[in-house]
């Protein structure tokens, strides 16, 4: 009860006192201030000025108010702090109706600094730092107070809802990394910029005492600290106040460039410019999130912050080590085309970072098979190790040397380095190798066709990758008879899906002592003739890419044609994405929609006969057990009789997916499916189905549909 009857009387008094001096010290409309003479509007005690002030080099100015009385220049407040400082020759008006603007030596308005569109009377510096514009009845209807940068001064609240953000150094004001937010439920938390206002990104927070409603932050002018109940009781204490008084005492609360929330005071009197630390929110300068940017940890070096980098990982600007880190290559790259780069994982002790995994591996267990997950995913470029394995997408984020080992993590980066021998030298060499090694790989094959299914899957996929030997293409793929997919299959007993060109049935795979999982499509309506067929199925045995749903094998007994696909234990991507059971994060589905386009372009640009895919749609992508997407039904195009190219739409039945030329007689290109990619790719981001299997076609309009998402 003290202490609020003490808070209304410290607010009579000081609205009185504000009152008093507003009255004597006006700034009537139709004032100005120019750069060229360094005049100020002041407060009537003379502690702070209102005016430009110089920014860098002295040629450009920002309008601001800082202590007038203190040598050391502290600015607390600066107008508009994201816009380009104003050059010289600029004036700053307070219009005849009210408004406070910024004129150019021509005399046209540049911006406008106040927003009220009432009408004004007279406009005044407060000697708390508040800089009010007033009506005739002497009510404020602008303050600065209402828009506060990165300072707080005594007897300036912060509300519900509001938030101060630093200054990018002190010298530069406008918008820097760090915020401090009074959050609608009762926390004070101090977060990164860029990061969500949820627990994990969160550096600095008041304890739970204040969990309400309409919380908001209190100043005092002892420096005391505390956070406001919507009746104005004490719920906190954040700082605790008792600290000198006096006139000659100030105090501010800024949040540093360094992201550090600090109460600074000093002593007038004293004469000293200089300001002292009364307190901090931390006194670990490693402790704000993201001081180091990006793929980069902080590290306490004599008890200052040093920034390093990931290994193998170097500056992006060695002067703003705040940018972070990059590297000299992508692991995108890691696919089919570049077999001269080199992947390791480079061990990195004691960090820990924000967890946000794309993908947690909750069967691995030693960090030996954390490292090779990783080495055999090109969407993984590092994992943390902290008896879970989890895959990491870059950046990584707030890194920190860990303080105490408990959370310590071990993180291994993908690295890549170009291998000895170069590009050409390794064509030299694989012709060499052909030339002298034939026979000899001659009879391996031979041996390969006997033993293939054995024992040796991994002997297997090795000469399946040696692109140039052309006799492997016939082996690659294995021919079964009716009566072999019939046990394979257990007489079509589990099926597992159905499309426009088929059923597919689950099945294994005796294979030694492995058993291997299968999905066998059982296709209607192909080709005629068993050459077309056989043909086709070269064409298809040649594609290899890791997002390319892996063909094993195929049947051809006249009536009967099946295809034999590697089996996809993670169900289709229409599964992921469109079921409420998984959440999929968004690096996981720009990782999903960077797969699938690399696996188009493979289709499309990069295999020796273009595969045109023709039916591209969530269904069609399935997710490895790694999660990793990889195109299925790619070439079975090319087994249709001709004749059905035109009946494809009744055919197919995913009218949502089908480029504009389907419905006319247009020659088809590689372009219908880059058509249906972009409407999956809207999918992913909108996480919301395209075919509505109800509406009329010419109902779903593809701009109203992304309109509406
Ligand atoms: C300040 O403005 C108010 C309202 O216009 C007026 O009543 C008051 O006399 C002015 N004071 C001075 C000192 O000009
Ligand atoms: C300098 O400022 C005063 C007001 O303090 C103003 O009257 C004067 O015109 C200014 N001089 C220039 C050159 O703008
Ligand atoms: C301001 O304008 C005058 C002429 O209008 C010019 O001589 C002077 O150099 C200008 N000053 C600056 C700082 O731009
Ligand atoms: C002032 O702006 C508010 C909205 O910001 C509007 O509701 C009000 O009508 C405006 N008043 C005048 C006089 O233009
Ligand atoms: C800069 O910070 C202010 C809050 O102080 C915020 O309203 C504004 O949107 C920020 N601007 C940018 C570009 O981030
Ligand atoms: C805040 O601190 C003051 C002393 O500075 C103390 O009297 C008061 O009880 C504290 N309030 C809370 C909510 O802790
Ligand atoms: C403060 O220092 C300035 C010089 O920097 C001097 O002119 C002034 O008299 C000093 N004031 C006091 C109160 O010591
Ligand atoms: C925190 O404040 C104390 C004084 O209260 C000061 O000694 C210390 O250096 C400050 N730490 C940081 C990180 O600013
Ligand atoms: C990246 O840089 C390192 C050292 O500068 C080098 O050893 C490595 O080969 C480079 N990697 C690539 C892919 O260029
Ligand atoms: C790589 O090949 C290029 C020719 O394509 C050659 O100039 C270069 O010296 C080779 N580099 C190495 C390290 O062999």
């Amino acid at each position: 009860m003290a202490a609020v009857l003490f808070f209304l009387l410290i607010s009579v008094f000081s609205s009185l006192a504000g009152a008093q001096q507003r009255s004597s010290h006006n700034i009537s409309l139709g004032s100005s201030l120019s750069t060229t003479n360094t005049s100020s509007w002041l407060s009537p005690s003379g502690r702070f000025a209102f005016g430009f002030y110089s920014y860098g080099n002295g040629f450009a100015f920002a309008v601001g108010i800082w202590f007038a009385e203190i040598h050391q220049k502290t600015v607390v407040w600066t107008a508009n702090r994201q816009d380009p400082p104003v050059p010289g020759n600029t004036t700053l008006r307070l219009t005849t109706d009210g408004a406070l603007i910024l004129q150019s030596a021509q005399g046209q308005t540049i911006k406008s600094i106040t927003n009220s569109n009432q009408s004004v009377s007279y406009a005044s510096l407060l000697d708390s730092g508040n800089f009010v514009l007033c009506n005739s009845r002497g009510e404020v209807i602008w303050q600065s107070f209402n828009y506060p940068t990165d300072t707080l001064l005594p007897g300036q609240r912060l509300p519900a809802g509001a938030d101060i953000i630093s200054s990018v150094s002190q010298t530069d004001h406008s918008n820097g990394s760090f915020r401090l937010l009074m959050q609608l439920d009762g926390y004070l938390v101090q977060y990164p910029v860029d990061a969500p206002f949820t627990e994990p990104y969160a550096y600095w927070a008041s304890g739970p005492e204040s969990a309400q409603q309409h919380v908001s932050l209190n100043f005092d002018s002892d420096g005391h600290l505390c956070l406001l109940s919507s009746t104005s009781v004490n719920i906190k204490n954040v700082t605790n106040g008792g600290f000198a008084t006096g006139k000659t005492m100030v105090y501010r609360m800024t949040i540093d460039a360094d992201g550090i929330l600090r109460l600074y005071t000093t002593s007038l009197d004293r004469n000293s410019s200089d300001w002292s630390i009364v307190w901090n929110s931390t006194n670990d300068y490693c402790v704000p999130k993201g001081l180091c940017g990006i793929n980069a940890y902080c590290i306490l070096v004599d008890s200052k912050a040093d920034c390093q980098c990931l290994p193998g990982y170097d500056f992006i600007n060695k002067n703003q080590q705040t940018w972070g880190c990059a590297r000299n290559f992508s692991a995108e790259s890691c696919g089919t085309q570049n077999q001269n780069i080199e992947y390791n994982m480079l061990p990195l002790d004691h960090t820990t970072w924000v967890d946000e995994p794309y993908t947690t591996l909750w069967s691995i267990t030693t960090e030996e098979d954390c490292r090779n997950a990783c080495l055999k995913d090109c969407s993984c470029e590092a994992v943390t190790f902290n008896q879970q394995c989890k895959k990491q997408m870059l950046p990584l984020r707030y890194g920190r040397s860990s303080v105490n080992g408990d959370q310590s993590t071990m993180v291994y980066v993908k690295a890549g380095s170009r291998s000895k021998i170069n590009g050409t030298s390794t064509r030299n060499k694989d012709i060499l190798i052909i030339i002298g090694v034939v026979p000899l790989a001659f009879i391996v094959l031979v041996f390969s066709v006997v033993f293939s299914y054995r024992n040796r899957v991994g002997a297997y996929k090795r000469i399946l990758e040696q692109r140039n030997i052309e006799l492997t293409e016939e082996i690659a793929l294995r021919s079964f008879t009716f009566a072999e997919i019939q046990k394979i299959t257990q007489g079509f007993k589990e099926e597992v899906g159905k499309g426009g060109f088929g059923t597919v049935f689950k099945g294994t795979l005796p294979d030694g002592d492995n058993q291997k999982m299968v999905a066998v499509k059982r296709l209607h309506n192909m080709l005629d003739g068993e050459k077309e067929f056989r043909t086709e199925m070269r064409v298809i045995a040649k594609t290899h890419h890791r997002n390319l749903v892996r063909l094993v094998g195929y049947c051809y007994d006249g009536s009967n044609m099946l295809l034999v696909y590697e089996y996809m234990s993670n169900g289709s991507l229409a599964n992921l994405l469109f079921t409420e059971e998984r959440q999929l994060h968004w690096h996981d589905r720009v990782g999903i929609a960077l797969s699938i386009a690399r696996g188009l372009r493979y289709l499309h640009d990069e295999c020796e006969s273009q595969i045109i895919h023709c039916d591209i749609k969530p269904e069609n992508k399935l997710m490895d057990e790694l999660d990793c997407p990889k195109i299925a039904d790619f070439g079975v195009s090319k087994l249709l009789k001709p004749d059905q190219i035109h009946t494809f739409t009744g055919l197919r039945g995913t009218t949502g997916y089908l480029a504009p030329e389907w419905l006319g007689n247009n020659p088809i290109t590689v372009k219908a499916d880059v058509f249906s990619f972009g409407v999956v790719l809207l999918e992913l981001v909108c996480r919301c189905r395209r075919v509505d299997h109800n509406a009329p076609e010419d109902e779903i309009d593809l701009k109203y549909w992304v309109n509406d998402c």
